[in-house]
């Protein structure tokens, strides 16, 4: 009996609890991504399928689910795994769950902003390796927060949210995007402004990414870009790791043509490249954006009520545009 909602992994209890009398459940039994080939079998017949970021959703697969299925609910904000448009032209409605995540996600960018101007990673691994040391005055030092600038690249609401901490740390905000953000907004944030890419990168001193992963931002910060910041600035990737040119990042960062980064996404997930681990500046941490027990039971609700709201034939709470 084929499922009328297929579930590519595991959901919190209180996700799974919502589905009640949905009809047939299919979830899948792995603690794993399903390659390619389970997910074309698992979704086979199905009418809604509730999708992880791991999972590739294309044309083929759209195809391989076949014509009765109406809602693919992706459990994150990004969608760049989901083919929108093939969606579109299918008439399968595409949701994520935004707002859910916001302070969880910014949280962690202040969290990585923070480990990587003031060393904590590479304070924590030198006292883990029994190395000696002494209080000094000049023994690692890192970058004060106060008065500097914080670039951020794509003013949506987990940058707002982001800019909104920084400003407790008297950081000042600048900005770039597509769109100039609400007068209010800019006030709020103490007078942000917005400046174009290029002058954002020669001017801050930490820049932190907060702008979906499209075809226009795929490797937005590639080689030439990472050297307009300054040789002092910090880099911080919450966002998706393909924005950024990973190679073009290791040499800057090896190179000392920026000072540090801090990454929680990476271009080939779950991979992370051999020459960002070998560096000290640098403070990785493996997509936690979102992962806290709230947050991520919050996701998962979002995501089962929009697959739900589909098959009744209402309106999703959070379609994509
Ligand atoms: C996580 O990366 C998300 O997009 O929600």
């Amino acid at each position: 009996m084929t499922a009328r909602i297929v579930i590519t992994r595991r959901l919190p209890r209180a996700a799974m609890t919502l589905l009640g009398d949905a009809g047939r459940v299919w979830i899948s039994p792995h603690d794993r991504p399903l390659t390619a080939g389970e997910l074309r079998e698992a979704v086979a017949g199905a009418e809604a399928i509730v999708t992880l970021l791991h999972d590739r959703v294309d044309a083929a697969l759209l195809e391989a689910a076949g014509p009765q299925l109406r809602c693919v609910a992706n459990v994150a904000v990004g969608y760049d795994n989901v083919d929108a448009d093939a969606a579109r032209e299918r008439g399968v409605i595409v949701t994520n769950t935004p707002g859910v995540l916001t302070d969880a996600t910014a949280d962690l960018a202040i969290a990585l902003l923070l480990a990587v101007t003031r060393r904590i990673g590479e304070g924590e691994r030198l006292l883990r390796a029994g190395t000696p040391w002494s209080w000094d005055l000049s023994f690692m030092l890192g970058m004060g927060l106060a008065g500097k600038t914080l670039g951020v690249v794509g003013l949506g609401a987990i940058g707002q949210a982001t800019a909104r901490r920084a400003r407790a740390f008297g950081m000042q905000i600048r900005y770039s995007g597509r769109r100039q953000a609400a007068p209010s907004v800019e006030a709020e944030l103490g007078g942000a402004r917005r400046l174009e890419l290029d002058e954002l990168l020669e001017t801050a001193d930490v820049v932190t990414l907060h702008c979906p992963l499209t075809a226009e931002t795929h490797h937005l910060l590639d080689h030439r870009r990472l050297r307009r910041m300054r040789a002092s600035a910090y880099l911080i990737n919450t966002a998706r790791g393909p924005i950024v040119d990973e190679a073009a990042l290791v040499q800057a960062l090896g190179a000392g043509e920026i000072a540090g980064a801090g990454l929680d996404v990476f271009e080939r997930e779950p991979e992370v490249d051999r020459g960002l681990l070998e560096l000290e500046n640098v403070v990785l941490v493996p997509h936690l954006g979102s992962a806290t027990t709230e947050t991520r039971t919050a996701m998962a609700e979002l995501a089962v009520r929009n697959a739900l709201a589909v098959l009744a034939g209402e309106p999703p709470l959070t379609p994509v545009t």
